[in-house]
């Protein structure tokens, strides 16, 4: 039977990089995303290359009083929802959220606040039907709080832990919760200030199949690529008193 997935934030580049993945293993998607022509580019893509059913839907993590119309348009369409992975996210200038309220709280409300109010709904949908999966894009950077992006990574540790504990709950009617965790990956979030020919970067590509792969094998958490697994192994164990003098 085929598998119907929900990609929201369906225009990042991680998030393209899977629904390629996706749909070459005869996976139906719905995009949602906010740029609607990029999201009908890929569509038309994926259709042509693939042979699946791709929709569009039009979402924006902060149009809260949107949410549930969003949400019923998805989840009443005649093909049910068997995947839901959130792609969507972003990165703000740490220094500018030191000072500027606002953008510290837009910075909360799209990485962290929009993930829940989402997952409310869409974890009782795939829980009344008693099986599915939710995947989300945490980070890294939520596994240890640095100078130099602890905004962003106090955002991707709320959500890790969010779906930790969702993970119990769902456990016992079969539907999957997967966190991922990328370290650098080659995105328009990174652009200019990561080097993508430095080996700790990875492709969206790479990142994709990994996460693909995790889905599929039904993965509780993965580090993408599998190398951040023991280098946050590492970050973790330097004791406070030691790491709060470093300039990470
Ligand atoms: N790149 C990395 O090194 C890295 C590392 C760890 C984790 N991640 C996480 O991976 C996920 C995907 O990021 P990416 O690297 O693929 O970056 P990206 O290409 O910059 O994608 C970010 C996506 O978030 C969407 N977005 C931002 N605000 C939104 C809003 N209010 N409503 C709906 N969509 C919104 C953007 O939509 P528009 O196209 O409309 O702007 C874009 O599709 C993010 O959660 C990010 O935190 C990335």
């Amino acid at each position: 039977m085929t598998e119907n997935v929900l990609i929201l934030g369906a225009t990042s580049g991680i998030a393209k990089a899977l629904a390629r993945v996706m749909a070459e293993r005869g996976c139906s998607l719905v995009l949602a995303g906010r740029n609607r022509e990029e999201m009908e580019k890929s569509a038309i893509d994926l259709r042509l290359r693939y042979q699946v059913a791709v929709e569009v839907e039009d979402f924006d993590a902060l149009d809260f009083a949107g949410h549930a119309g969003f949400i019923t348009r998805c989840l009443s369409r005649p093909q049910p929802i068997d995947g839901i992975v959130l792609c969507y996210g972003c990165l703000p200038d740490q220094r500018q959220t030191e000072t500027d309220v606002d953008e510290a709280r837009r910075t909360i409300d799209v990485n962290f606040t929009s993930a829940i109010t989402l997952l409310i709904p869409l974890a009782n949908y795939l829980e009344s039907r008693r099986g599915g999966y939710l995947a989300a894009i945490s980070s890294v950077a939520g596994d240890r709080g640095r100078q130099s992006n602890y905004t962003y990574g106090a955002t991707k540790a709320g959500l890790t832990s969010y779906l930790q504990g969702l993970r119990n709950r769902l456990y016992r009617s079969g539907v999957h919760v997967l966190t991922i965790k990328p370290g650098f990956v080659d995105t328009p979030m990174t652009q200019g200030w990561l080097n993508p020919n430095s080996p700790l970067v990875a492709s969206a590509d790479r990142v994709a199949r990994d996460i693909d792969r995790a889905i599929r094998r039904r993965r509780n958490a993965i580090y993408t690529p599998w190398f951040w697994w023991p280098i946050m192994l590492v970050v973790r164990a330097v004791p406070e008193f030691l790491f709060k003098r470093t300039r990470l």
